[in-house]
């Protein structure tokens, strides 16, 4: 289990970022290359064996730590008759939102403001950067207080570690692993998911997807996409690890092509996880 943060570490909480999302063009193009990228990586928006509850009418849905609410909005459109909520630290949704779409700004870590039981579907993706261990059992235990039963949890998550790495590649990855145990985030999380929704005595039926996610044109349409994400990542995450890598801002440029091309080169890849499980 991990270390419980301390009170000072609460009070301070913003999220990974230490800001907003959305504020700048860039952001919001980067959220729907993550979306785009997480659905087409495992063909669809989801794997849990809820399509025929969220066609039927009324069932209700839940993303905890939503951000800009993309998944919510795409299902949306998807399935017209399934009401959403989406809830997150910060502020982070469009102030339009389609009808059946609702947003609530909260800290999951404060508990859910939904009754036991509410949602037919509670779903959490790309969180693995912004929670410690033990907040993700926390998280989890409160994810399936809200959940029906006969509901299911679903989470999709990367592995933050590469294959096949060239050396500007390992040391940006092992910069971004360094800043996220700095805060006693564990970067690998998601070979514990699985073994935390295992241990809920509540849930059932624990299955484990993994997609080998290539990143480059030698992976099709798939790797560019892959591509895309990881660059984004590392790029997004420059300024924060440049006195790890010893870098200048005027060098971010050179670092960010050195990756692009070597994970091209080496055919680099990275694992993605989905776990889902249903409530008794
Ligand atoms: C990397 S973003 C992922 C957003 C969204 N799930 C997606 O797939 O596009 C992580 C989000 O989790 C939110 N978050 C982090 N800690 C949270 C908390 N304790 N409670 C609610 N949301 C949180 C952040 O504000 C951020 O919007």
């Amino acid at each position: 289990m991990g270390n419980k943060p301390s009170s000072q570490t609460r009070r301070q909480r913003t999220n990974y970022y230490g800001g907003m999302f959305l504020y700048d063009e860039n952001e919001i193009d980067r959220v729907q290359i993550q979306h785009h990228f997480a659905r087409e990586s495992y063909n669809g928006n989801f794997s849990s064996p809820v399509k025929d509850v969220l066609r039927t009418g009324g069932a209700t849905v839940l993303d905890v730590g939503c951000g800009a609410a993309t998944f919510l909005c795409e299902m949306a459109a998807d399935y017209p008759r399934t009401h959403y909520f989406g809830v997150d630290l910060l502020p982070t949704c469009p102030n339009t939102l389609p009808h059946n779409v609702k947003f609530l700004q909260r800290d999951v870590l404060k508990g859910l403001p939904f009754a036991d039981n509410t949602f037919d579907f509670v779903y959490v993706r790309f969180l693995v950067l912004d929670l410690t261990e033990y907040e993700w059992e926390k998280v989890i235990k409160e994810c399936t207080r809200v959940l029906k039963p006969n509901g299911w949890i679903e989470m999709m998550e990367p592995k933050f570690a590469m294959s096949n790495q060239g050396p500007t590649t390992e040391r940006v990855m092992s910069a971004i692993q360094a800043r996220a145990r700095a805060r006693s985030v564990d970067p690998l999380i998601v070979d514990k998911l699985g073994g935390f929704l295992t241990s809920m005595k509540c849930l059932r039926q624990v299955n484990t997807e993994m997609r080998e996610v290539p990143c480059g044109s030698w992976g099709g349409k798939k790797g560019q996409l892959g591509a895309m994400f990881i660059r984004d990542v590392v790029k997004k995450h420059l300024r924060f690890i440049d006195s790890i890598l010893n870098i200048r801002q005027s060098e971010y440029d050179n670092v960010l092509n050195n990756f692009t091309q070597e994970i091209e080169l080496h055919r680099s890849y990275f694992e993605f996880y989905r776990y889902f499980a249903q409530k008794h």
